[in-house]
């Protein structure tokens, strides 16, 4: 086991980790954040996207203990209602970087997550209201 320090939403966790548990294993079993979902098992849907230190990232592709000393953001943390987690996530990392992205940035930030219920042109025109109302994330 090895001890790790993680932020989760604000809130500072120490505990003792498995070293090949994988960041969505702790944030869901350990933590208690289960509005991160497990979408697939080859690291492709991008459904269980956090922000660690600001940046995106798989947190089924990450290791726990790689997030030692780390700040996440999970949807618990940004979400106000309802919503699709790995999208918004994706989604308040492009408008952090980017407050006015052109479509083709926002197709290219949204890269990695996928949609199986609507299509993107909806996604894509959401995250372009969003920079158009200047939500800051
Ligand atoms: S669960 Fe699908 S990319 Fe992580």
């Amino acid at each position: 086991m090895t001890q790790i320090t993680v932020t989760v939403d604000g809130t500072s966790y120490v505990d003792d980790v498995e070293p090949r548990m994988l960041l969505v294993h702790y944030l869901r079993e350990v933590v208690g954040k289960t509005g991160t979902p497990i979408g697939c098992d080859t690291s492709n849907c991008g459904a269980c996207t956090v922000l660690m230190d600001g940046a995106s990232v798989k947190s089924c592709a990450v290791l726990a203990v790689q997030a030692n000393g780390a700040d996440i953001t999970t949807i618990e943390g940004l979400a106000n209602g309802d919503c699709t987690p790995g999208m918004i996530i994706a989604a308040a990392d492009l408008l952090r970087d980017n407050p006015h992205p052109s479509e083709q940035e926002i197709r290219d930030g949204l890269e990695g997550n996928l949609c199986r219920c609507t299509g993107y042109q909806n996604i894509v025109r959401a995250v372009q209201l969003a920079a158009e109302a200047g939500v800051k994330p």
